[in-house]
């Protein structure tokens, strides 16, 4: 089976998860996770950097942050992942769900306006697949409107805006190292901003409300309980791999980027796909490799390449229109384009070391899928 993901994991990420057992720092808070913060702060050129058990926790995190009160709303598109939702949910606040653009499938800056309120704090910024969204145009929004931009560069290790690296634009960039994503630790995720602000917010939160991270920076003699907050941390065995992936995101990156070309070469001309576009202004790390193909024929195309041993996939069900969507008061017909991409989205498998036989095999299937059907 060729499958969708694959982690990319060598010897050396197993020699450094066994020296961490060796030496004892498996907890969250020794040196080896204190390392790992110090390179994603190089690396990303940041002030602030906080290991944490997902990229969720990541997200909940960051609405944390901002202070949120009951009516207040936050921006998210509808077609992502529910954790979006879920963070701003938790933190109390109101989701107010906006619609996509219908090439790059990420949230569309025209909607966004439309959704603006005078109880907006934030705009979720979703980087669907690695590409980013439109920037410049979000972030004169909230600049004008006086709001928040959390990234969600989940998907979006590596990848650039005009040269940014994506979840350094906005106040806040939340990742996951989740075993599908680029760079893993099997579960993980990663919080950075340049606002001192926030940090500390965010650091109180993480570390169950209390002011611990000032007595381990040693400026006060006791910590204790001074809000709300959860328990998100991760461990050491964890941020070990997490920082030995960080040394290979280029190369990483780089792989990706030869598996699309191939794509783009061998599927094009199947004039039954749609296939990716790249603006001038991105530079992705193609986390997922996604084609439109038709509704009608999608979940049939799914079930055929699953019999040739190729994993595809659709996703994501919408989340106005899912169950606790329809619970906030949404209906399906919100958000037409979310819905049409929803139902024509199929994602192929990429990886590093997906070999260039496998691409063109994969094409083969999809030529011979279409001409099956015209017969
Ligand atoms: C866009 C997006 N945001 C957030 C997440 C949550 O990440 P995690 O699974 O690490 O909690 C995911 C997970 O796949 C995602 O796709």
């Amino acid at each position: 089976m060729i499958p969708l993901h694959k982690p990319f994991l060598e010897e050396d990420d197993k020699k450094v998860l066994l020296e961490t057992i060796d030496s004892g720092v498996i907890y969250s808070g020794g040196s080896v996770e204190n390392s790992f913060l110090r390179e994603l702060k190089d690396y990303f050129g940041v002030e602030y950097a906080i290991a944490v058990p997902s990229g969720t926790a990541a997200l909940e995190l960051a609405v944390a942050s901002l202070n949120l009160k009951q009516d207040d709303e936050v921006i998210v598109p509808s077609f992502t992942f529910p954790s979006d939702a879920t963070a701003i949910l938790n933190q109390g606040a109101t989701v107010k769900f906006a619609e996509i653009d219908p090439v790059y499938f990420n949230i569309d800056p025209e909607s966004i306006k439309k959704q603006l309120s005078p109880k907006t704090k934030a705009i979720i910024a979703v980087h669907y697949a690695g590409m980013s969204c439109q920037m410049d145009q979000i972030m004169q929004i909230a600049k004008k409107a006086g709001i928040k931009i959390i990234e969600d560069a989940s998907h979006g290790w590596g990848s650039r805006y005009k040269g940014k690296l994506l979840g350094t634009i906005g106040d806040i960039g939340c990742f996951s190292l989740h075993a599908t994503k680029n760079i893993t630790s099997g579960e993980g995720g990663i919080f950075i901003t340049n606002s001192k602000k926030i940090f500390r917010k965010a650091e109180i939160y993480r570390q169950v409300g209390t002011n611990r991270y000032d007595f381990l920076q040693k400026k006060i003699r006791k910590y204790q309980w001074v809000s709300r907050g959860s328990s998100y941390y991760l461990s050491g065995l964890q941020s070990a791999i997490a920082r030995n992936q960080l040394k290979k995101i280029n190369k990483i990156t780089q792989d990706r980027k030869n598996i699309a070309q191939l794509y783009l070469e061998f599927l094009g001309g199947i004039k039954e796909v749609v296939l990716p576009q790249l603006p001038s202004e991105c530079d992705p790390n193609w986390h997922i490799f996604a084609i439109l193909v038709s509704s009608r024929k999608r979940d049939q195309l799914i079930e055929f390449m699953k019999s040739k041993d190729i994993e595809t996939a659709f996703h994501y069900t919408p989340l106005h229109s899912s169950k606790m969507g329809r619970k906030l008061g949404y209906k399906k017909s919100d958000f037409k384009i979310t819905n049409t991409v929803a139902d024509s989205i199929l994602r192929l498998p990429i990886y590093p070391g997906l070999k260039e036989s496998d691409i063109k095999f994969i094409a083969s299937k999809f030529k011979k899928f279409f001409k099956n059907l015209t017969k």
